[in-house]
């Protein structure tokens, strides 16, 4: 189904896969996810509600499901086609089409274990020591580690706070820009802000690269996560001159909740962007596995129902975490997410003794990311994502509402 086409308000209501679905993210327990391998429920104690990496609480979609489950079952995890199947390749290039009408030759696509190796490679590949690259803070953190580890200078521009939602700073970007700045990383839908950047917002960066001669690598993983009322533009897709100097990444394992069966793919708009990465030795970059490759093509063929339902709960999610803050916790500033289940809380007006990340970890119990981790301009805020049940998500607004109360003196 493509993006636009999809009607909020009636998608999934009422066929029983879809109530089942909403019951099974509604008994969702703490007890038994702290039980379970991820290391969202892991890394902190029972007594603390995790809402931080970018993984959702609920239940796979059942074609991802059973097509692991048919491997299973028939003992069939040896090798796979390498490095891609021709199955993957054609579902990777039909799932652009028809939900971004963006068409890509199949031959321009580069498979990857995750998206992450992308962004390094490409650093790696397509700068040298010393040379800048350009990030628009603040950024998901391996984007600032990616030039940090590389020995390349880190060229920052932060988003403008607006009257409704962060914006991108042209003119900043403009100004900070130099002869030896050579990558432009950039992230859409945006980590952690949810922007969505509307068509014209990504022509006047696309002028920029053009005028600067900028590579973009144009991180995508989000796309499928838009809420109504927006959509997802790629970046290539803006037009030729654009597509010939950018390399898109992306991966059903965002949207789908599959980082435990990584997948990911880089799209070249030109052979100039992919040589270098063909020049490598041949396993360097490695690709996906048996299970992988099954769990990204069951979710891109046969997951939108589910996707679907998921994006509702995601919206209700969202219009919780708005209410509540507006009510009970108004000094925390927050723009609600165009796309992504993750909700950028401006906490400085709080005035709390530390970070936001450490006050409300020792004072709620609750885990957010930690707000400077996406760069400097993160100080004072933190990072909630709000992919789980509402009685689980109810629990976490509860528990900060009761620690703000209790450092401004009320009981
Ligand atoms: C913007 C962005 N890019 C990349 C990733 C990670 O992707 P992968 O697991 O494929 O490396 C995330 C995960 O949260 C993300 O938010």
């Amino acid at each position: 189904m493509s993006q636009q086409g999809r009607d909020p308000t009636v998608a999934g209501a009422g066929d029983p896969a879809s109530a089942e679905l909403r019951r099974a993210i509604d008994a969702l327990s703490p007890a038994d996810l702290h039980r379970s391998a991820r290391i969202k429920w892991r890394l902190f104690g029972e007594d603390v509600l995790p809402a931080w990496v970018a993984d959702m609480d609920f239940p796979v979609a059942p074609a991802v499901h059973g097509a692991i489950r048919g491997l299973l079952d028939r003992h069939d995890l040896g090798y796979h086609h390498v490095p891609l199947s021709r199955r993957l390749r054609e579902t990777l290039v039909s799932r652009m089409a028809e939900r971004f009408g963006w068409e890509i030759d199949g031959r321009s696509i580069l498979p990857l274990v995750n998206v992450l190796q992308g962004l390094d490679a490409t650093v790696l590949l397509h700068s040298r020591a010393g040379e800048g690259v350009v990030v628009q803070t603040p950024i998901y953190p391996p984007f600032l580690k990616a030039v940090a580890g590389s020995g390349r200078r880190l060229v920052e521009n932060a988003l403008l706070r607006g009257p409704q939602r962060f914006e991108m700073d042209l003119e900043g970007l403009r100004g900070r820009l130099d002869a030896d700045t050579r990558v432009l990383l950039f992230c859409n839908p945006h980590n952690p802000t949810g922007r969505a950047f509307e068509r014209s917002e990504l022509e006047a960066l696309a002028d920029i690269a053009l005028e600067h001669d900028l590579v973009v690598v144009s991180d995508e993983i989000h796309a499928d996560l838009v809420f109504p009322g927006h959509r997802h533009v790629p970046f290539a897709a803006l037009g030729p001159e654009i597509a010939e100097r950018t390399i898109t990444l992306t991966a059903a394992t965002k949207a789908f909740n599959l980082a435990g069966l990584p997948c990911a793919f880089a799209i070249f708009g030109s052979d100039r962007l992919r040589q270098p990465f063909d020049a490598l030795p041949p396993h360097v970059l490695g690709h996906c596995g048996i299970l992988d490759d099954a769990a990204t093509i069951a979710a891109w063929t046969e997951g939108q129902p589910w996707l679907d339902v998921v994006l509702d709960y995601l919206l209700e999610n969202r219009r919780l975490v708005e209410e509540t803050l507006a009510q009970e916790m108004p000094g925390i500033r927050f723009a609600p997410p165009e796309a992504t289940y993750l909700a950028w809380l401006d906490c400085r007006e709080l005035d709390l003794p530390d970070e936001p990340f450490d006050f409300f970890l020792r004072e709620a119990k609750v885990a957010f990311s930690r707000g400077t981790d996406f760069g400097a301009r993160g100080e004072g805020f933190a990072r909630l994502n709000f992919a789980t049940s509402k009685a689980i998500l109810s629990e976490i607004l509860e528990r900060m509402a009761s620690a703000v109360r209790r450092r401004s003196g009320g009981s």
